[in-house]
């Protein structure tokens, strides 16, 4: 967690729903709201993708959330295995501020019905925070997710879904099996860090809307952001709990990940 000089974010929202003369279904209808979520609570799930990054790990010409992994560029990835839900009633894609006016034509290919555009922030945690507000009122249970994760499993998102309904906060997560040293300046090992209790956190994070909202204004006023939204979520004290994650929801950051994702994708899980 960082602490830093939070501008206001300057960009305007503005209606953020996407366009609908160009809009187009192309989602098959047997993939339509068709699959099981959680059937007591249909259509109180909302979804903030992030895609506002600037990819600088990555590098190259074009922003590494629109370049193509599994077979379709990596945002649409998850924006579609989000809408297969039919618990899930909005999806927000963050895009950065030049593409919020101009989304690639691509994402088009959702059910356009339950996608909205946010404009992103300088930072992940005002990217989210600008897409919690676009959120529809029917909304209960928001899942936050990476779009530099787009191989994200049905069953890592329901159990997140099942836990964020019991009222807190839920990661899908891994429990690390390397052994742990904590290094100084030197890297002089200091110590063995007991693992046992260590998991690596992923995306989606799952929380109750009003707990989540309560913990990202409490950010914003304190000047804090962190690399995931749990982080906000624990420091008001609120319980936030992990559900296996997936060795295939990997985070793609460097080119190299390009290349080790696409072997996961073609792997059974
Ligand atoms: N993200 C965002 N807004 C930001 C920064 C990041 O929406 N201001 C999103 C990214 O698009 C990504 C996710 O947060 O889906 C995780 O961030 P990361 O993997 O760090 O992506 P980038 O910030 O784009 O990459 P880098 O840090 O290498 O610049
Ligand atoms: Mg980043």
């Amino acid at each position: 967690m960082s602490t830093h000089d939070q501008a206001e974010p300057e960009e305007h929202h503005g209606d953020s729903r996407a366009p609908g003369n160009f809009a187009r279904d192309a989602t098959p209808p047997e993939l339509r709201r068709d699959t099981p979520g959680s059937d007591e609570s249909v259509g109180d799930v909302g979804v903030v993708i992030v895609a506002a990054g600037s990819g600088s790990r990555v590098g190259g010409g074009e922003l590494k959330q629109f370049r193509w992994v599994g077979g379709k560029p990596m945002l649409l990835h998850s924006v579609q295995m989000f809408q297969r839900r039919r618990d899930v009633a909005m999806v927000v894609c963050v895009l950065p501020k030049a593409f919020v006016g101009d989304p690639p034509p691509w994402l088009f290919q959702c059910d356009t019905d339950r996608l909205l555009i946010s404009v992103g922030g300088r930072e992940r945690t005002e990217s989210v925070a600008n897409g919690l507000e676009d959120l529809p009122d029917e909304v209960n249970i928001v899942l936050v997710h990476d779009a530099a994760r787009p191989f994200v499993s049905e069953a890592m998102i329901d159990r997140v879904v099942a836990e964020a309904r019991c009222g807190h906060g839920a990661v899908a997560a891994l429990p690390v099996v390397d052994t742990l040293k904590e290094v100084d300046e030197t890297r002089r090992v200091v110590r063995t860090v007991e693992r046992a209790r260590l998991w690596r956190a992923q995306t989606p994070q799952g929380f109750p809307r009003d707990l989540i909202e309560r913990a990202h204004a409490q950010a914003r006023a304190e000047h804090v952001s962190a690399t995931d939204d749990a982080a906000l979520f624990e420091r008001l004290g609120l319980p936030v709990v992990v559900v296996r994650g997936s060795e295939r929801a990997m985070k793609i950051t460097d080119e190299a990940d390009f290349l080790r994702a696409e072997a996961l994708y073609a792997t059974p899980e």
